[in-house]
């Protein structure tokens, strides 16, 4: 049986790994001791071992007094063993790496942890392990975090100061909001010195990677990150990173810019959105609590304000809403006018306040979008589908928040900052509270004239007239923000989706 989380990674990978976390360690190489917590088949180990005689150590010493590993898996123990050239006793043993040590420090410690979404109910942590993890890790261990960030944080406890701690993790780890806490504590404890983005898929299975390399022991101050990207590490540019900023709230996709196919854009981040709105993401309670309710109004004929109609995320584009106009997926149905029987659903379940609290005039966000696409509810008569945004204006600002949301400026912006969140590395998915840190254009003419730009396009009858108003949203809202990036609006308006 397969089990969850459990992918071997390639040898040529975990060398590089183990080489970045070994390389700067002088002195005799067979007095290092190197530990993989989620050893698996050894492949960890063995790059070890090849590094360390590598530089001159003797394979008896090495296997014998250097590696370290464990598992809870005791035919991966037992693979291990076999796969190194002498036996390690029980320098590799069956346990938890999350609930039990060893009685001494590594110098190093590398490993591909088993990355555990906690979204997914075949790979989520059980209460008792869950409690657990809060009183060991505090706020890290809250909400989603994945199984594989513990790991990274278990590492720092497992190594002495000075010491260095490299793994492979989802590429998620560098955008998600769950795994902030997790950032912030290894910036305050490690120093990053070594970060990969691996962009494309390099193991077997449907997961993007990254892996970094930190040195145990409180930063103190700016200090340069070697950084790699892709299947083969081509290396990019050291750049100097600041631990304050790797502390903050808006994730690590930053480090790599160069993988992210948009142009920089340097944004004032001290005005942002959420002076102007407030933005509201529904779950899983929502989604299937409606599902029941939910029918398709095939000849358009039903009283609409006690039948509003469902918007889910396939049915918007930018300042378009194709209800009625495409067919659409819920719950795993196929839809052409989905509408809600809200009389039903008042009377039947306990989303009748959460429908009246969305219907509201409000601009919807779609996500997992190669551009952001807001669309405007100007009458409040929609109601919107997990996994789309709901953004509610301030009195009077509706069409200038659309507009905002829509500018290329933040589509690069959100790209860069939040990248590896979404479901393709190319797309965009923010959570609600991502997008009202978004920075805001200036007030201002130009502002102004983006919103009368994005009602335009939202009451265009012609694909030319609505990517004509769209691109002036593009330009005006671009020089809202104080850039005059021809190039920048050129990058979105290819992006945009076609007319459907
Ligand atoms: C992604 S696999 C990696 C295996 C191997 N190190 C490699 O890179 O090919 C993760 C390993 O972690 C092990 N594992 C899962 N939970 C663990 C835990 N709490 N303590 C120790 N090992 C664990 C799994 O059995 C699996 O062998």
């Amino acid at each position: 049986m397969r089990h969850p989380g459990v992918v071997a990674t390639p040898p040529e990978i975990a060398q590089k790994i183990v080489d970045v976390a070994l390389s700067p360690f002088d002195g005799p190489p067979e007095r290092l001791r190197v530990c993989d917590p989620a050893v698996g088949g050894g492949v960890f180990l063995i790059a070890a071992a090849r590094h360390l005689v590598g530089r001159g150590a003797d394979p008896e010493l090495v296997a014998r007094h250097c590696l370290f590993g464990m598992d809870v898996d005791p035919a991966a123990v037992q693979a291990t063993r076999t796969a190194l050239a002498t036996d390690p006793g029980d320098h590799v043993r069956v346990g938890d790496a999350l609930g039990e040590g060893w009685s001494f420090r590594f110098d190093a410690v590398v490993a591909n942890p088993p990355f555990l979404n906690q979204l997914e109910s075949a790979s989520r942590r059980d209460a008792g392990l869950a409690r657990r993890m809060r009183e060991r890790f505090g706020d890290a261990a809250r909400g989603y975090a994945d199984t594989s960030t513990l790991f990274l944080l278990a590492a720092l406890d497992l190594v002495q100061p000075g010491g260095r701690v490299a793994m492979i993790l989802p590429e998620s780890f560098l955008a998600a909001r769950d795994a902030a806490p997790a950032r912030a504590e290894l910036a305050r404890r490690a120093q990053l010195t070594w970060a990969w983005r691996s962009v494309e898929h390099v193991f077997d299975a449907g997961v993007r990677v990254c892996a970094l390399a930190f040195t145990v022991g409180a930063p103190s101050g700016p200090a340069t990150v070697e950084r790699a990207a892709g299947a083969r590490f081509a290396s990019l540019p050291p750049i100097s990173v600041d631990p304050a900023r790797l502390a903050g709230g808006d994730g690590w996709s930053w480090l790599f810019p160069e993988t992210v196919d948009a142009p920089e854009v340097d944004l004032d981040v001290t005005r942002t959105l959420g002076a102007h709105c407030r933005a509201t993401a529904d779950f899983r309670d929502q989604f299937y609590g409606l599902a029941p309710f939910v029918l398709d109004d095939g000849d358009d004929a039903l009283d609409v304000p006690l039948y509003p109609r469902l918007v889910t995320a396939g049915l918007v584009d930018p300042a378009r809403c194709l209800w009625g106009r495409r067919p659409t997926r819920f719950a795993g149905r196929r839809y052409v006018r989905p509408r809600v029987d809200l009389t039903r659903l008042r009377a039947e379940s306990s989303l009748g306040s959460w429908a009246s609290a969305r219907l509201v005039p409000k601009v919807v966000l779609a996500t997992q979008t190669r551009v952001l696409e807001p669309v405007v509810d100007e009458h409040g008569d929609w109601i919107p589908s997990v996994p789309t945004i709901t953004v509610e204006a301030r009195a009077g600002r509706l069409w200038h928040v659309a507009a905002a949301l829509a500018s290329p400026a933040l589509s690069a912006w959100a790209l860069h900052h939040h990248a590896g969140a979404a479901l393709t590395a190319d797309a965009i998915k923010l959570s609600a509270r991502q997008v009202t840190a978004l920075p805001a254009p200036a007030e201002g003419r130009d502002w102004d004239e983006a919103a009368q730009a994005f009602a335009a396009a939202s009451h265009a009858s012609s694909e030319g007239d609505w990517r004509t108003q769209l691109e002036h949203v593009g330009q005006a809202t671009t020089r809202a923000h104080g850039l005059d990036a021809p190039d920048l609006v050129d990058w979105w308006v290819d992006r945009l989706p076609r007319w459907r």
